[in-house]
């Protein structure tokens, strides 16, 4: 049954839809500062292609959006240094989530470090203390967060859309790359220099943490370095649940 509440919000869902059809990501964020305000609105990032991308494009709105990064404590050093970097390089708001440490101190004193590899469950668990708890706090009173997903990049994310609703977290959810392959993506990363991952040319199309990605070999998917011992379906870490 859906609630009074839930029906207006899918009302509204579908006229955002509606104004968001043909946009560029450029527009799409503008339009989004304009409807929720830029202190309304955060944007995920993980550093990989899309989000700096994405970062690039809300550097040049008159009203940047600030960008989260969840530091879940396990990323490659090159990620690290890829913050660094566009901290300095980009001026927007940046704002950095880490797990509770009791959570943390509590899973690995009684599992071990590297749980993730003995079970699904387990890496879930995981992916559950180091970034989807500090995501709910990233969340916290915004109107709408603006993501770096893809359709293309996995089975999990067909039929993408350029606004969603987040029913996790209840606020809107943004994509504006939703509908973008890969050669679009690098082909604009190039021709404005945005500031990329140091890996990202070495065989990491998809960044995450560095024991659950692995380079791919020509040929393979763009996610099939991530949680590579898992089967695709199961491939999301809980921050993208539909
Ligand atoms: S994941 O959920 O499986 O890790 P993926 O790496 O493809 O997803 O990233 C999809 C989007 O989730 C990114 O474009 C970004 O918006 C968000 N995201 C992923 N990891 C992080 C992170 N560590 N910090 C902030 N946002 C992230
Ligand atoms: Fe833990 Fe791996 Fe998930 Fe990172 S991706 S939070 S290390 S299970």
């Amino acid at each position: 049954m859906v609630c009074i509440g839930e029906k207006s919000v899918m009302g509204q869902l579908l006229q955002y839809q509606a104004n968001l059809k043909g946009m560029t990501p450029a527009q799409i964020l503008s339009w989004a500062v304009s409807e929720f305000g830029a202190e309304g609105l955060c944007m995920a990032s993980s550093m990989g292609y899309e989000d700096q991308l994405l970062t690039h494009l809300s550097a040049e709105l008159p009203r940047p959006i600030g960008v989260f990064f969840l530091d879940t404590g396990r990323h490659f050093p090159e990620t690290y240094a890829c913050l660094e970097e566009s901290r300095h390089r980009y001026k927007v708001p940046y704002r950095v989530y880490a797990p509770a440490a009791q959570e943390v101190e509590e899973m690995v004193s009684t599992e071990g470090p590297n749980l993730f590899y003995r079970s699904l469950e387990l890496r879930k668990r995981c992916c559950e203390v180091r970034k989807v708890k500090p995501l709910q706090r990233a969340l916290a009173g915004k109107k709408a967060w603006v993501t770096g997903q893809r359709a293309e990049q996995s089975l999990t994310r067909l039929g993408l859309r350029a606004i969603e609703w987040d029913s996790a977290h209840n606020l809107y959810k943004l994509n504006p790359l939703f509908n973008w392959s890969e050669q679009q993506l690098l082909e604009e990363i190039k021709t404005r220099e945005v500031l990329t991952h140091p890996l990202q040319g070495e065989g990491f199309p998809s960044i995450g943490c560095q024991p659950c990605t692995r380079a791919v070999q020509p040929g393979e998917s763009t996610r099939a370095g991530r949680w590579w011992w898992e089967e695709e379906e199961h491939k999301e870490c809980g921050l993208h649940l539909k």
